[in-house]
């Protein structure tokens, strides 16, 4: 692994005993980041915690609100200020439009989108006051545009897509900057349920996590890959539906 150095002193991660964020935390703690790393309770939390003392787990539900702000509080008068948050807590659930899963749809979009903003509303105002920080969402690339099979996970990602857009153009001018992360396919259990023919240009959390943190540190708006992905989702995007639409039913009919 390239040895870095990172402009965070403490990241505040949730999502941390996930598969992405998990090896996020485990490079900036590498790197002598110290981390505050927040998911539910269990084994892989604390496993992720015991295997780099400078990450100390942070048990809490991104569900709940004010569970956030008391565990951002108590993560600044231990630790000191967050200076990096990485919003990571995040599911999929497939979508059969003859069967449509209403529970796994309304569970993806209150993890997806109210997990971000639960996390953002208790961040924010202290980096707010203090003028400095970096908030980092994870997104996705099934975010940029409708696709067969992905009518929930896609709407929580357009959904967080447009909330970045929201939060950016306010958060101008004030010290707090905002990148949101679009990954491509990435080998986790998240996706496990996912047609693995249809998994293009699946990569590692090892690879994901390497290509977020070369470019984190700079603080761009957006981080997306793999670039081909983002290039094709962009363009579908912006081409007139009488197009778009017979294009990406024709490419996944090449999938199955
Ligand atoms: N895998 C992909 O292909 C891919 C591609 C693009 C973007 N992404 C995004 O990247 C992020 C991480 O994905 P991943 O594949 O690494 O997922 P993962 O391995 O399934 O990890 C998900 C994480 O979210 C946590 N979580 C779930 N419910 C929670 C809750 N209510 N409160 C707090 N934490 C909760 C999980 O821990 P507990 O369940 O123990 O709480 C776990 O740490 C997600 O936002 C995902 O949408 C993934």
């Amino acid at each position: 692994m390239v040895e870095r150095t990172y402009p965070w002193k403490l990241a505040w991660i949730t999502g941390a005993s996930g598969a992405i964020c998990g090896e996020v935390a485990r490079r900036l703690a590498d790197a002598g980041v110290s981390v505050a790393a927040t998911a539910r309770l269990s084994e892989k939390l604390d496993q992720l915690a015991a295997s780099n003392e400078r990450i100390t787990a942070y048990p809490a539900d991104v569900l709940k609100s004010d569970e956030l702000k008391a565990t951002v509080a108590k993560i600044e008068a231990t630790l000191g200020p967050i200076d990096l948050a990485l919003l990571g807590a995040g599911m999929y659930v497939p979508f059969d439009i003859r069967n449509i899963d209403l529970d796994g749809f309304h569970r993806t979009m209150a993890l997806n989108v109210d997990g971000v903003i639960n996390a953002a509303a208790a961040v924010l105002p202290p980096m707010l006051a203090r003028n400095s920080g970096h908030i980092a969402i994870m997104g996705s690339l099934f975010g940029y545009s409708g696709w067969p099979e992905t009518g929930s996970y896609g709407a929580s990602k357009a959904a967080v897509i447009n909330l970045a857009e929201s939060l950016e153009l306010e958060l101008h001018g004030t010290g707090v900057d905002l990148t949101l992360i679009n990954p491509g396919f990435v080998d986790t259990p998240l996706n496990a349920a996912y047609d693995p023919k249809k998994k293009l240009f699946v990569m590692s959390p090892a690879v994901c996590a390497g290509r977020i943190l070369k470019k984190l540190p700079r603080k761009p708006y957006e981080i997306a890959f793999p670039t081909k992905v983002e290039l094709f989702l962009k363009t579908v995007r912006s081409m007139p539906r009488a197009i778009s639409f017979p294009l990406i039913r024709w490419f996944t009919k090449t999938l199955q």
